[in-house]
């Protein structure tokens, strides 16, 4: 690789506080490096897009963004290898991507994403692009990484629903059950879970009995919750069950037949499964509540803007060195 003059960076895959942070360490290091970056819209599909529309970003543009959540660049779930085309058919445009990172006289990416996104960063530096790659994701589980961005961020945002989800638990006595994601990883949940200290917690990595459930429920409850009166049991249970766990006999339960570009089905519906299987085989009332989205929203906390700073900063930091 000769000189670096131009970086492209992207962000892909769901969105995740601690992008912007990113960008903004990339920014100004590289300015210090002397060298320009351009930021590409929408995660891969920007490298598709036949207008070669991009952001060029200086400090005075990205000199805020440290505390905003999500991606200022955009984000999508496009897989250049599995794009479809007009008649509906999945086909390999890897190429074209090939050819806008010369139009744009891009020297080397700087790809902020999870496991599709970086899966895609991986196969065209194989194809000789060069690329630093930033891990990304609310549910931790890439490999061979001790931190991914926007993992501190979601945990905080769960924590407190599963804190605010007491009272009214407490108050009503019923079994409060809390549907965190995560896809196939329990991170989220696990950590979540013993951060809000939930009676029980359910992960991908454990397949559930229903049975042991009841029965941890009936030893926490006794036979009818909240009676009598004067009982020293807790009035309420919380059960953090993680979207992609399943029981041991049962199956991963989807919202529905869907799948992405990267084959991946939405995982979401078990907490709503458990609550109702709760409430017709015990004498228990349940509630389930899906967070969905808004987990992964919000501004960065302090630590996903550390480490998206250190993260962009060294990014810089490589590719100046090649
Ligand atoms: O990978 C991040 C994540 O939030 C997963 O936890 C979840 O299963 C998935 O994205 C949801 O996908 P989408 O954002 O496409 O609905």
């Amino acid at each position: 690789m000769g000189e670096v003059k131009r970086i492209g960076v992207l962000t892909g895959g769901g969105d995740a506080p601690g992008l912007n942070p990113a960008i903004k360490g990339l920014v100004y290091r590289a300015s210090e490096h002397g060298i320009e970056v351009v930021g590409l819209y929408d995660g891969w599909r920007s490298l598709l897009d036949p207008l070669n529309e991009t952001l060029p970003l200086d400090r005075g543009k990205v000199r805020r963004w440290d505390r905003d959540g999500g991606t200022n660049l955009g984000s999508s779930r496009t897989n250049p290898f599995r794009t479809l085309n007009r008649e509906g058919e999945r086909v390999d445009r890897s190429s074209e991507v090939l050819a806008n990172i010369e139009k744009l006289k891009l020297d080397a990416l700087v790809v902020c994403g999870g496991e599709d996104t970086l899966g895609v960063a991986a196969r065209l530096s194989e194809k000789g692009v060069a690329v630093v790659g930033i891990p990304k994701t609310i549910d931790k589980d890439l490999a061979c990484k001790d931190y991914t961005l926007g993992f501190d961020t979601a945990l905080r945002n769960v924590t407190e629903v599963i804190e605010r989800s007491r009272t009214p638990a407490g108050s009503h006595g019923w079994v409060q059950v809390i549907e965190v994601m995560g896809r196939h990883a329990g991170h989220l949940a696990l950590w979540s879970g013993v951060a809000g200290q939930a009676d029980l917690i359910l992960i991908p990595e454990h397949p559930f009995r229903y049975e042991k459930i009841y029965q941890h429920l009936r030893e926490r409850l006794g036979d009818t919750i909240g009676y009598p009166r004067d009982s020293a049991r807790p009035r309420y249970s919380v059960i953090v069950v993680a979207e992609g766990a399943a029981a041991e006999d049962g199956e991963l339960i989807t919202v529905d037949d869907r799948h992405d570009a990267f084959g991946h089905a939405r995982l979401g519906g078990i907490g709503e499964v458990l609550a109702r299987r709760i409430m017709s085989e015990t004498p228990y009332d349940a509630r389930s509540a899906m967070l969905g989205h808004p987990q992964r929203g919000g501004t960065p906390s302090p630590i996903d803007r550390i480490m998206g700073l250190m993260f962009g900063s060294y990014a810089a930091d490589a590719v100046a060195a090649n």
